[in-house]
């Protein structure tokens, strides 16, 4: 099995970093056009040459017109909404307004943002593909990150509801649950849950692997090959799936 993205177009976002970034290297390689942006300059300015970038705040869809003018006219077959924030790690009750919206902004508006400007690209050309990220925290509970789960719940069933609308269009919508993934992000969460548990981050980092069956953490380059394979002809009848590259998060919140 030979997996070729060759002349295929790719707009991915938030790929200055972290998945998005893996999956802009990974995709690249395999001859995709990359088309990329971030808010975070001087990680897109490390990306290779021939990978096309963008400085921007995808929450703001105003942001986003500009980019998609460019990338739309010479069609698009792949839409990898990646942006996601963690949002704070509080009770409910002391998340404040802004920070419920800011968190919602980026985790699912954006993706909204995105995905509705590309779908009649999709339609006039009857095929293309959108991957969603998702999280465990989009199929499972996960105490003092509610806004989070909020928003990663509504990228589940945004990405059942758009496989369902078009399906008959040749069009294929998947999710990807990361679960635990090694990077700088998921040492924030890390710290941030043991500030707001009051534990030890050595104790904190062994629970969330508890907290998987294999009992393990993942490489950004597993969810970016995942992605190429779901985006590949190998994965032309794949729609509507929310699929885990975490080794099964069976929770997020083990009680230590
Ligand atoms: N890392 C994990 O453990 C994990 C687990 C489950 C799900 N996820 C989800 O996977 C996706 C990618 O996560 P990651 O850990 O690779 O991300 P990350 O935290 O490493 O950030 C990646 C990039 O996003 C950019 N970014 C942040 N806000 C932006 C905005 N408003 N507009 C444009 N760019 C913005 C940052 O500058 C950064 O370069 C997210 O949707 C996240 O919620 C991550």
């Amino acid at each position: 099995m030979q997996i070729s993205l060759q002349d295929k177009r790719v707009f991915i976002t938030a790929g200055g970093a972290g998945m998005g970034r893996a999956t802009a290297l990974a995709m690249h390689k395999l001859g995709a056009t990359v088309f990329t942006c971030d808010v975070d300059e001087a990680a897109l300015a490390s990306l290779p040459e021939g990978i096309t970038t963008w400085v921007c705040d995808v929450s703001k869809s105003a942001e986003l017109d500009a980019i998609f003018d460019e990338i739309l006219p010479g069609g698009l077959d792949i839409m990898v909404n990646n942006a996601g924030v963690t949002g704070p790690t509080k009770l409910v009750e002391d998340v404040t307004d802004q920070e419920w919206r800011d968190c919602m902004a980026v985790c699912i508006d954006a993706q909204f943002y995105c995905t509705r400007r590309v779908v009649p690209v999709f339609k006039k050309q009857q095929q293309g593909v959108i991957i969603n990220l998702v999280s465990a925290a989009g199929i499972l509970g996960y105490p003092t990150r509610a806004p989070y789960v909020a928003a990663k719940w509504a990228v589940t069933g945004f990405t059942k509801t758009l496989a369902m609308e078009l399906g008959p269009d040749n069009i294929r919508v998947n999710g990807i649950v990361p679960g635990n993934v090694n990077g700088e992000r998921m040492e924030r969460v890390i710290h941030a849950h043991a500030e707001a548990d009051d534990l030890d981050p050595q104790e904190v980092r062994r629970m969330y692997a508890i907290g998987t069956s294999m009992q393990c953490y993942v490489d950004p380059e597993e969810i970016a090959d995942t992605i190429c394979f779901l985006c590949s002809d190998y994965g032309r009848h794949i729609s509507g799936q929310i699929v885990g590259v975490d080794g099964h998060t069976e929770t997020l919140y083990p009680r230590s």
